[in-house]
């Protein structure tokens, strides 16, 4: 365990109180505080029972389970392990026999503004055409199938026919290079690749399948019989014969009908690779049945999802958010929602209001970091403020990804939510499958930046670095004390590092860590997240780790060392901040700005853009103690660009810090 310095910091009074609208708590789902404690007592007095009552009623099971949990073998938790399902058929044929047909499922709002919209009937008989086209490759239950494709209904489709065949899909965001996507298809052993030619991304495109060709070529790709191509622009892409075909003549003589294939409950529906405090990304393994009952019925009870609702959240399908709320939950609701192939800031930053206009959406839940960032453009241009569209169909916001600073929270409450909509701030992790701690629309009065209370059955906690419980009040680490259904099962291919991350001897092997600091207001017991206590960084919502980022700068023949630190900014929550020592002499001036950028742009083809230093600093050395341990909190100190009062005395080289006061 790393330091505990952010959790200690006082957490600002926060003095704000937001009842839930009374027309809201009216119908909503769970209605009013005793509805709320009305279940988490059950789950406290029953918690198989619990949870057992929520599976039976929200999924439609094959065969059904017995077992609610087993626990035999600690933390590798096994829920309704004897219950035979498939999530696309919950998804998908289910709402085809209740009604919802003809719905719209999807609807798809191209870069460029075009739209598709996609019912039920058609999206499930896409799904069932492109699952007998995989099975044609021979792809078969347990094989895993890399995703690595743009926003689109494809996208979806290809998620839930892996789902519908019982293949593990991993999707990989768009974003990432070739040797992020190259590791990641090694890790899991793909038998195939699915992508599309390229992507449009704010009047842009962007390669995806060259990427691909790249990181099959950097070797060790052997497993990968077929690379699956979505036709996106029709750009130029090389073609490897006997791998390589298009997604449309895959399905060109499909069936429209697919029996799915029943897998029990704890077979795994997906890996989703994300960033650690030590080692290459991990890979988050989840189960099919207690995911799809978590993804569905946080879609009830944190969204308070109705028939007449359009959902919109603005997630990309290569993060958790993607896969709980877009290609899972709202269809496993018969919902309706938007998928969104762009980005906020094209064409001009008033796309998501005018979109929302467009589409009538109700449900709007994005990330802070897109919100502090439509603020500025609609403060430098009030042409792209919402109060300049029609957002009145609004009637809830979510936040998710990172804490959401109370400024940003007011802004968002005043001038997308009209005073009028709940916001839920929807606190979990890769890990957890879906949220852990929100307000409850039409339950928890709201405090900007507070998370409130976890979910009925989830038993969160703060404790101390000995795992003992802390008063309210009293900052610490932040826990989960039972295993709940949608839970991480294992890291893909690495148990020992599954128990060591997650479940670590030190707090007694059955505590889940979520690696984040918190703290409870001694009044409300509301919980705030005081940010990550591991070297983890979280950069637009993004989560990476800083080893990472060090081991992509040490990779470059110029650079000696790097430590890598996370600074506060103002637009993504946290930007990185890269000290190095070159194996050549500390460059100054124009020298030092030339291999920052040259760095930074390596950085972006190590892992992606996305993991680009914004500030480089450069010295003869890094501040280290006696032993070598490089003193990462003066670092952040000095990225912060404060003054250090701390004790340097253990430093075996104190001149360095003056060097590295200097951005460049
Ligand atoms: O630090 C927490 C932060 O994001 C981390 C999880 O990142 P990831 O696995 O990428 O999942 C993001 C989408 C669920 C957490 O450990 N985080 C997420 N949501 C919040 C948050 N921090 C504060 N408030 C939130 N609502």
């Amino acid at each position: 365990m790393s330091d505990l310095q952010n959790t200690q910091d006082d957490v600002k009074a926060e003095n704000r109180i937001f009842p839930p609208p009374a027309e809201f708590a009216a119908s909503a789902a769970i209605s009013g505080m005793d509805a709320y404690h009305a279940l988490c007592k059950e789950a406290e007095q029953d918690y198989e029972g619990f949870w057992g009552r929520l599976a039976k009623e929200n999924l439609t099971w094959h065969k059904p389970f017995e077992s609610v949990l087993n626990e035999s073998n600690v933390p590798f938790y096994r829920w309704f392990e004897d219950g035979l399902l498939n999530a696309s058929y919950n998804c998908l044929d289910v709402n085809l026999q209740n009604g919802n047909a003809e719905k719209v499922a999807l609807i798809f709002e191209a870069d460029d503004g075009t739209v598709t919209k996609v019912t039920y009937r058609e999206l499930h008989a896409k799904v069932c055409q492109f699952a007998n086209g995989l099975k044609s490759l021979g792809i078969v239950k347990g094989d895993r199938v890399v995703i690595y494709m743009p926003m689109s209904v494809e996208g979806v489709v290809a998620m839930q026919a892996c789902a519908r065949i019982g293949a593990t899909h991993s999707v990989v965001f768009g974003g990432f290079s070739a040797k992020s996507l190259q590791e990641r298809i090694v890790d899991v052993g793909a038998v195939a690749v699915i992508t599309a030619d390229e992507q449009v991304r704010g009047g842009k495109h962007l390669p995806l399948k060259s990427i691909v060709d790249e990181a099959i070529a950097m070797g060790d790709c052997e497993k990968v019989r077929n690379v699956v191509i979505y036709r996106r622009t029709g750009g130029q892409i090389g073609f490897t014969a006997g791998r390589d075909l298009w997604m449309h003549e895959l399905v060109a003589n499909q069936a429209a009908e697919c029996e799915p294939e029943w897998v029990d409950a704890e077979h795994p529906l997906f890996i989703l690779y994300t960033s650690g405090s030590t080692g290459k990304p991990k890979g988050v393994q989840h189960s099919t049945g207690g995911y799809l009952l978590w993804a569905k019925l946080t879609m009830k009870w944190t969204f308070d999802i109705k028939p007449d609702d359009v959902f919109w959240c603005t997630a990309d399908i290569g993060w958790v958010t993607g896969h709980s709320y877009i290609a899972y939950g709202p269809l496993a609701m018969g919902a309706t929602e938007i998928v969104f192939e762009g980005v906020p800031t094209y064409p001009n930053a008033g796309r998501f209001w005018s979109m929302i206009e467009k589409h009538k959406a109700t449900i709007f839940y994005t990330a802070p970091t897109a919100i502090r960032s439509l603020i500025k453009a609609s403060d430098a241009d009030p042409a792209v403020h919402p109060a300049k569209y029609d957002i009145s169909s609004l009637r809830l916001l979510g936040s998710v990804g990172e804490p959401i600073n109370p400024e940003a929270w007011m802004w968002y409450h005043r001038n997308v939510g009209q005073e009028r909509c709940p916001i839920v701030d929807t606190f979990w992790q890769t890990e957890t499958g879906g949220h852990m701690m929100t307000p409850l629309p039409g339950a928890t009065p709201l405090v900007p930046g507070s998370c409130t209370l976890p979910l009925p059955g989830i038993m969160a906690a703060i404790v101390d670095e000995t795992g003992n419980d802390l008063p309210n009040g009293q900052g610490g680490i932040l826990v989960v004390k039972r295993p709940w259904p949608s839970m991480i099962r294992t890291i893909w291919g690495d148990p020992e590092r599954f128990k060591k991350s997650y479940f670590p001897e030190e707090f007694g092997g059955k505590l889940y860590l979520a690696g984040d600091g918190a703290i409870r207001n001694k009044d409300t017991a509301y919980f705030t997240i005081t940010g990550r206590i591991d070297d983890v960084l979280n950069v637009s919502g993004h989560r990476m780790g800083t080893m990472e980022i060090e081991s992509a700068l040490v990779a470059n023949p110029l650079v000696a060392e790097a430590a890598v630190v996370g600074k506060p900014d103002d637009t993504t929550g946290e930007a990185i901040c890269a000290f190095v020592v070159l194996k050549g002499a500390r460059p100054t001036g124009d020298e030092a700005k030339k291999i920052a950028t040259e760095l930074r742009n390596w950085v972006a083809k190590e892992i992606g853009p996305i993991a680009k230093p914004k500030e480089i600093r450069f010295g003869d050395n890094l501040p280290k103690t006696r032993s070598g341990k490089i003193m990462r909190r003066l670092l952040r100190v000095l990225a912060k660009g404060e003054a250090i009062t701390q004790d340097v005395s253990t430093l075996e080289n104190p001149a360095i810090l003056e060097q590295l006061k200097q951005a460049q």
